[in-house]
C-alpha cells in the first residue's frame, strides 16, 4: 500500500491533526524544509499551527511553495500571501527562512530563482532533485495536486516549471513530479466532498490523475480526508 488514509470528522479536525503532526515532525530535524500549497484547507492548517506553535517551533524551518499563481505577492490569489498573513507573519518567521517564488520578476526568472533557492537549501538526491522534508498538497476536484493538472503530459526533470492550468488564475509555477517523488514526506489534505471521486480515482491501482501519478512514484504518502470514500 503506497499511502495511509486518515479520516477526520470535518476540515477543522483534519487541519488540527495535520498541524500537530507537522509540529512533531520538526522536532526531529536540525533543518526542516517544507513546501506549502494553496487553496482553502491551508487557511485552517495555518491557523491551527499558529495557535499551537511555540516561539521556537520553526527556528530551523525553511519555507518553499509547491506551487504559486503568477500574480504579485500582494495579490489575494497569491499562495505566498495566504501563508504570510496567517502563518509567517503571525510566527515572525525570519525572511531568510522564507523562499517565495518571485512571480513579479517574470516566469523565466521566477522558475530559475525558485529552483536555485530550493536546491541551495534542501538536500539533493542523485538526480539533483531537492529532498524536501515535507510537501503539503491540496487535491483538486479533477485530481490535480500543486499545479499539476490532468492532461499535462510534460515529462520534465525540472524542479519547477511554468504551466497554464484550468483553475484560475491560469498561469502558475509548480514543483514537478520528480520533486514530489523525492520528498521525504508528502501529505495530501483532501478536504471537501467534492474531492471524493478524484481521490477514489487516484487510489485506483491504474489511476491516472496527477495525484495517482504522485502516489505511484512514492513508497508512501499520507492522505488526510474529511469525507468517507464509500
Ligand atoms: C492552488 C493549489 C491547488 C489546491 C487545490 C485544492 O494553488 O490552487 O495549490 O493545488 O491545493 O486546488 O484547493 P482547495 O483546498 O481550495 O479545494
Amino acid at each position: 500500500m503506497n499511502h495511509t488514509l486518515s479520516r477526520f470528522p470535518n476540515a477543522e479536525a483534519l487541519a488540527a491533526e495535520a498541524a500537530a503532526r507537522w509540529l512533531r515532525a520538526m522536532d526531529q530535524r536540525d533543518q526542516f524544509t517544507v513546501a506549502l500549497s494553496g487553496g482553502r484547507i491551508p487557511k485552517l492548517l495555518y491557523a491551527a499551527v499558529a495557535a499551537e506553535a511555540s516561539p521556537k517551533a520553526f527556528a530551523n524551518a525553511h519555507f518553499f511553495w509547491g506551487d504559486e499563481r503568477v500574480v504579485p505577492p500582494t495579490d489575494e490569489e497569491s499562495n505566498f500571501k495566504l501563508a504570510a498573513v496567517r502563518l509567517l507573519l503571525a510566527l515572525k518567521i525570519p525572511e531568510d527562512q522564507v523562499h517565495r517564488i518571485l512571480t513579479e520578476r517574470g516566469e523565466a526568472f521566477a522558475v530559475q530563482h525558485a529552483e536555485a533557492e530550493i536546491c541551495r537549501i534542501a538536500d539533493l538526491d542523485d538526480d539533483g532533485q531537492p529532498i524536501l522534508d515535507l510537501v503539503f498538497l491540496g487535491l483538486g476536484e479533477d485530481g490535480h495536486v500543486a499545479s499539476l493538472f490532468p492532461g499535462d503530459t510534460v515529462d520534465s526533470p525540472s524542479v519547477y516549471r511554468a504551466v497554464t492550468g484550468p483553475k484560475p488564475p491560469p498561469r502558475r509555477i509548480t514543483l514537478g513530479y520528480p520533486a514530489l517523488a523525492a520528498a521525504r514526506a508528502v501529505w495530501v489534505l483532501a478536504s471537501g466532498e467534492g474531492k471524493k471521486d478524484a481521490l477514489r480515482a487516484s487510489l485506483a491501482p491504474d489511476g491516472d490523475t496527477p495525484l495517482a501519478r504522485v502516489l505511484q512514484s512514492r513508497t508512501h504518502t499520507e492522505i488526510f480526508t474529511d469525507f468517507d470514500l464509500a
